[in-house]
C-alpha cells in the first residue's frame, strides 16, 4: 500500500511545563531528567502524529544541556519528525526557558531521537515517507542522515572489534 508523503509541521508537537520545586534539585536548577522525561513526550507524540501509529523509543541518540533550567521558568518543549526510514523516525526537539517575568527566552536544550512505529501485535511497521518542504526542513533530514548513518557505522565497529575480543578469548 503506497502512503502518502507527510510535512515535518505536520507532526509538530509543542508542550509547555511551568517548572516548580518538585522539579528541582536543592540549587533550584531543575534535573536534567525532568527535562528528559517532557522531551520524550513531546517527541513521542510528534512521532504518533507523523505515523498515526502506537510508537516506542527506540534510542535518545544526543542531548545537549546548554544552560540550567530554574524553578519558575516556563518551559517549552517543541517536537518535529525531521527523517523517516522504513519503521523508524528521528525526532527532533527544542527546548526553550521562558522568564515569565521578564519574558527572556533562552534555548536550553536540543535533543535528537529515535521511534520505531509499531503494528497492533507490537511488531515494527512501515511510516509515511517524509517530504520536507522548508530549507530548515531540508537541513534537518540531511543532518538527521548523517546521525543514522553515524549510529549505525558506529554499531558495526563495535560489533566487529567484540568479534575480535571474542576470538582472542577462544
Ligand atoms: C525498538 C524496537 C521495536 C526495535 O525492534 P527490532 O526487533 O530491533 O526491530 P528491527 O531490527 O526490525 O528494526 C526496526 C527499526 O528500528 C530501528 N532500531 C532498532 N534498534 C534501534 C536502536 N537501538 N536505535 C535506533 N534505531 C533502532 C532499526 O534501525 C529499524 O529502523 P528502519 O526500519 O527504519 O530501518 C525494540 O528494540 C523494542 O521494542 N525496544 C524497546 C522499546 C522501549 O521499551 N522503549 C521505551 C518505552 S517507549
Amino acid at each position: 500500500m503506497t502512503v502518502n508523503p507527510r510535512s515535518p509541521s505536520e507532526s509538530t508537537t509543542v508542550l509547555a511545563h511551568w517548572m516548580g520545586i518538585a522539579d528541582a534539585n536543592s540549587n533550584r536548577d531543575i534535573h536534567g531528567g525532568t527535562i528528559m522525561k517532557l522531551v520524550d513526550e513531546a517527541a513521542g507524540v510528534a512521532s504518533v502524529r507523523h505515523s498515526r501509529r502506537r510508537t516506542v523509543t527506540a534510542s535518545i541518540d544526543r542531548m545537549s544541556f546548554l544552560v540550567p533550567i530554574k524553578i519558575g521558568q516556563l518551559v517549552t518543549f517543541t517536537a518535529t519528525v525531521n527523517a523517516a526510514w522504513r519503521t523508524s523516525m528521528e525526532v527532533g526537539v527544542r527546548v526553550e526557558a521562558e522568564d515569565p517575568r521578564s519574558g527572556e527566552v533562552l534555548h536550553a536544550s536540543t535533543a535528537y531521537l529515535t521511534f520505531v512505529a509499531l503494528d497492533d501485535a507490537g511488531r515494527p511497521t512501515a511510516v509515511p515517507p517524509i517530504e520536507p518542504r522548508t530549507l530548515d526542513e531540508q537541513r534537518r533530514m540531511q543532518e538527521a542522515e548523517i546521525r543514522r548513518r553515524h549510529r549505525l557505522a558506529e554499531r558495526e565497529a563495535i560489533e566487529h572489534g567484540r568479534k575480535a575480543f571474542t576470538l582472542m578469548a577462544d
